[in-house]
């Protein structure tokens, strides 16, 4: 028998070669590679109508893009975030000399809840701002967010990295917070190979991070804020063109195989997160919480010995991550559920005999 093809948890989507080689002859008509050009503003305009959004800022990974945003606000101080989300999440805040204060996440959807979120702002210390992360194609209490967030006067910012195209209430989930910050790495739903984006309603907010994009010039070359160089290429944004032509129909076949995943986890009362009421995902990961962590250690070496790869998304839980030098504040929902975690492979490349097999696969792992 032929051995079967490793499956990956995740896949890249690659444009059609001609599509991409339309961008690069016009690239080459040109002449411009960099430094805001054609295809990028062709990419931020396109961005804004498919996400619903005022302005839209590309920039060279959604990590760029959470630092900007922090920055962005004039964060100094105290910043209230999940605990369960990828390091990223934290290391922007602390890149930003912030202090990260943590409230523990929603069982059920793994998002920061904010029953904790309101008894951290009530002790009365003043926060700059939340970061909140709308994880694994879910999304975060947005209404109860929004209304702490007027009625403390902490802006919020989303760490958005895995929300492209999510709807809520059908509606862009990006009409939500001050400021998103999304990623476009190879493995998203939507890949420019490595980049990300700022959304925004605010018209100030917008300009700042702009400036801050080129190194903190403004359009007359004037320094206007302390900046970076978070641009990215004419090139990057060809394959994002290229890709919003395909993400819809990528995304149909992740709904379908997430509703099979869910028919047969929720038959064989496997526990995994529900999808917040309202919500459209992107269908972009499927996370199970198995027992306690030996049957997740012992299910992701059972699927790798048969040829199937699983990613713990996300452990560890971030306030144990002690290396970065903050005092622990425990975290018990989070910390359990980073123990438990374990996704495995969505992606619109599987075919009905790959998910056949990795049901079968489950199969056997329960009867072993
Ligand atoms: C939740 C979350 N935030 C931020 C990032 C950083 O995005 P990037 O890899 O584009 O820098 C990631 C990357 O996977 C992520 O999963």
């Amino acid at each position: 028998m032929k051995d079967r093809e490793f499956i990956l948890v995740a896949h890249t989507s690659l444009p059609p070669k001609e599509r991409l080689l339309h961008y690069i002859d016009q690239i080459y008509q040109n002449s411009i590679v960099t430094n805001n050009g054609p295809l990028v503003k062709d990419f931020e305009q396109k961005l804004k109508e498919v996400l619903g959004v005022r302005f839209a800022l590309f920039v060279n990974s959604g990590h760029t893009a959470l630092m900007m945003a922090i920055h962005g606000l004039k964060s100094k101080g105290k910043i209230l975030t999940t605990p369960f989300s990828f390091i990223s999440t934290l290391q922007s805040i602390l890149w930003n000399d912030c202090q990260p204060i943590f409230a523990d996440i929603e069982t059920l959807t793994l998002s920061i809840d904010p029953n904790r979120v309101e008894d951290v702002l009530m002790k009365g210390d003043r926060y700059e701002a939340i970061v909140a992360t709308h994880l694994l194609g879910n999304i975060c209490d947005v209404e109860a967010l929004e209304y702490l967030s007027t009625k403390y006067s902490v802006p919020i910012i989303y760490d958005a990295a895995h929300s492209f195209g999510i709807q809520y209430k059908e509606a862009s989930i990006f009409n939500y917070g001050d400021v998103s910050a999304l990623s476009f790495q190879a493995y998203k739903v939507l890949n420019t190979v490595e980049g990300g984006a700022l959304l925004t309603h605010h018209s100030q907010l917008y300009e700042d991070l702009f400036n801050m994009r080129y190194f903190g010039l403004d359009v007359q070359m004037t320094p206007y804020n302390v900046g970076l160089n978070g641009k990215n290429s004419e090139i990057h944004a060809a394959f994002g063109l290229c890709n919003l032509e395909s993400w819809e129909r990528d995304r149909s076949r992740r709904k379908e195989i997430y509703y099979q995943y869910v028919d047969f986890f929720t038959k064989y009362n496997w526990c995994f997160p529900k999808y917040r009421e309202g919500i459209e995902s992107n269908y972009s990961y499927f996370p199970l919480i198995c027992k306690d962590e030996q049957e997740r250690n012992q299910l992701e070496v059972f699927l790798l010995k048969n040829q199937i790869q699983s990613k713990r998304y996300f452990e560890p839980s971030l306030n144990t991550v002690f290396e970065l030098g903050f005092d622990y504040q425990p975290m018990p929902i989070s910390e359990s559920i980073s123990g438990r975690v374990l996704c495995i492979p969505l992606h619109a490349n599987l075919s009905h005999e790959d998910i056949q097999y990795i049901l079968s696969v489950f199969d056997s792992f329960q009867n072993r």
